[in-house]
C-alpha cells in the first residue's frame, strides 16, 4: 500500500512535472557526482563486454546503449522530458576476419580498417612491390610518387602517414596493385581508422602492419629479394538503421533552445568508455540534475548521436534535416566528446562566431576557477559540432585529447573504465552542467542569433547534402556488390 500511494502521488504530480525548486548553476553543478558518472561508465563498459567488445553503429552494443539512455530519458524522466528517437540509415561495414602471412609463412600482426574491401575466399597471394617513402608529403599519396611503378598483379608495400589511407589505396588500384600492405608510421600499435563509406568500390584491400615488419620487408626488397606475402580480408557491407536520441526539457520556450550533444556509438575496436562514454555519462547526469528544477526561460535539449565514428553521420543527419526556422531556435550548441582522457588537456572550443565566446568563456572561467588549466582551442572537423557550425549556430564544448599522450587507448580495445581520469571527467561535467544552467537562465534576447553569413553555396548545407549524396551512392554500390556476392562472385 505504501508504495502504491507513492506511485499515485507521483502520477498526479507528474502532470505538472516534479520540479519545484528554482534552477541555479550552483545547484546543478553540486548535483553532478563522481559515483554516478562512474556508474554510467561501468554500465557502458559492461554493455560492450556483453556484446562483442564494442558499442558500434550497426551492432547490438549500440542498441543496448540506446536502451540504457532511453530507460532514463524516455521512461523514468517522462514527466520532465520530451524524448524522441530519430532513425536514419547508413552503410555498415565490418571486417570479420583479416590476416597477413609473411614470406616465411609467418603470421603478422594486422589491424582491420573500416570499409576495407574483401579479398575473396582465396585471399591474395602475390609478390610485394615497394613504393618510395616520403615522410614530408606522405608516401604514395600523389601520382608523381608512383612514377615508374608497375604494381600489376602485385601487393604494394606502402608507408602510412600524411594523406588519407584511401588516397593511397586509390592510387595503388590505378597502378594495378591487387592490394596494399600498409605499414604503420609510428613505433606504437597501429590504430584503426575509417576508409570512408563514400569510397566503397574505389579501393583495393589493405592490411595494416607494424612499422618494424614493413621496414624490414622494404629493406629486403631494396636488397633485391623477392618476397611473396598473403593478404586475406573477409568483409561485409550492408545498409543498417541506427538512431539519434533527442530529449528536451518540457520547461522553457521552444523558440529558444540550448543544446548539448555527445555521441553514443563507439568504434568497433573497443568499448569506447572515454570516446564517448565520458560525454554520454556527463549528459545523462546533467539531464538527471535538471529534472529537479524549474524557472528557466530557455529549453535544454540533449542529443546522443549515432554513427559518429562512421563520419558524424547522426549529427549531420539531424542538422541537415532541420528546417531553417527550427535551426534558428537553437541558440547554442555544446559538444562533449572525450571529456575524461587519462592524461587530460582542457581544451575549450571557440570559433570565429561572435556568439561562440558566450559559452566558451563561461566554460573556460569555470574550469580555471576550479584549478584546471583550461585553454581555448580551434574547432576541427572530427566531431559532432560540424553540422551546427555549418548552420551558423554558436557553439563550444570541451575536449581532453585523443591519441598519445592524452589518450593512448584512443579507438582501441583498452578504452575501458581504466582509461578515464575521473577528476577531469567530474570537473568537465560540472562545468558543462553549470554553463548549461547559466545559458538556460539567460534572457532569450541576449542569446546569439544564428549567423547565416556562413551559409553560402560552397560551404554549409550544400557540403552536407553532397556528403549524403556520396553516402547514398556508396550504399547503392554496397547493395549491388552484396547481390553479386550472393550470386557467387566473392570479390567485394
Ligand atoms: C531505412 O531503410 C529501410 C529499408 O530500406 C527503410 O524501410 C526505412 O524507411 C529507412 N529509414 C529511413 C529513416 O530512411
Ligand atoms: C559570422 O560568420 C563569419 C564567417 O565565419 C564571421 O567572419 C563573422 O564574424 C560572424 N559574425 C558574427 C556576428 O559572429
Amino acid at each position: 500500500m505504501k508504495s502504491l500511494s507513492f506511485i499515485l502521488a507521483a502520477a498526479s504530480l507528474a502532470v505538472q512535472g516534479l520540479a519545484t525548486e528554482t534552477l541555479t548553476p550552483e545547484k546543478v553543478e553540486a548535483d553532478i557526482q563522481l559515483e554516478e558518472l562512474k556508474r554510467n561508465l561501468h554500465n557502458l563498459n559492461r554493455i560492450a563486454d556483453a556484446n562483442g567488445g564494442n558499442r558500434a553503429f550497426g551492432l547490438p552494443g549500440y542498441k543496448a546503449s540506446l536502451d540504457y539512455v532511453l530507460e532514463r530519458a524516455q521512461t523514468r524522466f517522462a514527466p520532465e522530458y520530451d524524448t524522441w528517437v530519430q532513425p536514419f540509415n547508413h552503410t555498415f561495414a565490418q571486417v570479420r576476419e583479416i590476416s597477413v602471412t609473411g614470406p616465411e609463412g609467418e603470421t603478422v600482426d594486422v589491424i582491420p580498417l573500416i570499409y576495407n574491401p574483401s579479398t575473396g575466399e582465396e585471399g591474395i597471394t602475390a609478390s610485394l612491390i615497394d613504393t618510395p617513402v616520403d615522410d614530408e608529403r606522405g608516401s604514395a599519396c600523389f601520382e608523381d610518387q608512383w612514377a615508374g611503378i608497375d604494381a600489376s598483379g602485385k601487393l604494394a608495400l606502402v608507408k602510412r602517414g600524411s594523406c588519407a589511407i584511401s588516397d593511397k589505396l586509390k592510387l595503388a588500384k590505378a597502378h594495378g596493385a591487387l592490394g596494399v600492405i600498409l605499414y604503420h608510421n609510428l613505433e606504437s600499435t597501429p590504430n584503426s581508422a575509417t576508409l570512408g563509406a563514400e569510397n566503397i568500390g574505389l579501393l583495393v584491400p589493405v592490411g595494416t602492419i607494424p612499422l618494424a615488419v614493413g621496414s624490414a620487408w622494404s629493406a629486403r626488397l631494396a636488397a633485391g629479394e623477392t618476397l611473396t606475402v598473403k593478404l586475406y580480408v573477409d568483409a561485409v557491407f550492408d545498409t543498417r538503421e541506427t538512431w539519434n536520441i533527442i530529449a528536451e526539457t518540457k520547461e522553457g520556450s521552444p523558440d529558444s533552445v540550448i543544446m548539448l550533444g555527445a555521441h553514443l556509438d563507439s568504434v568497433q575496436a573497443g568499448p569506447g568508455v572515454n570516446d564517448d562514454g565520458s560525454g554520454t555519462s556527463a549528459l545523462l547526469e546533467i539531464m538527471t540534475a535538471f529534472r529537479q528544477y524549474s524557472g528557466f526561460p530557455n529549453k535544454v535539449r540533449f542529443a546522443w548521436w549515432g554513427a559518429e565514428e562512421s563520419g558524424l553521420v547522426g549529427s549531420l543527419y539531424y542538422t541537415s534535416t532541420l528546417a531553417p526556422a527550427d535551426a534558428d531556435k537553437i541558440k547554442f550548441y555544446f559538444n562533449y566528446d572525450m571529456v575524461g582522457s587519462p592524461y587530460p588537456q582542457f581544451a575549450v572550443y571557440a570559433g570565429d562566431n561572435a556568439g561562440d565566446m558566450l559559452g566558451a568563456q563561461a566554460l573556460h572561467d569555470h574550469l580555471t576557477a576550479a584549478g584546471f588549466p583550461a585553454y581555448f582551442g580551434a574547432f576541427g572537423s572530427s566531431s559532432d559540432y560540424v553540422g551546427f557550425l555549418e548552420l551558423g549556430i554558436a557553439s563550444s564544448g570541451l575536449f581532453t585529447g585523443a591519441g598519445a599522450p592524452t589518450d593512448p587507448c584512443y579507438h582501441l580495445a583498452c578504452d575501458t573504465t581504466d582509461n578515464v581520469d575521473y577528476e577531469a571527467l567530474t570537473a568537465n561535467a560540472r562545468a558543462a552542467a553549470a554553463v548549461a544552467a547559466q545559458l538556460a537562465l539567460a534572457d532569450p534576447a541576449t542569446l546569439p542569433a544564428r549567423n547565416t553569413t556562413t551559409l553560402n553555396p560552397r560551404s554549409g548545407r550544400a557540403n552536407i547534402r553532397a556528403q549524403f549524396e556520396k553516402w547514398r551512392r556508396a550504399a547503392e554500390h554496397a547493395t549491388l556488390e552484396k547481390t553479386c556476392a550472393h550470386a557467387g562472385d566473392h570479390t567485394i
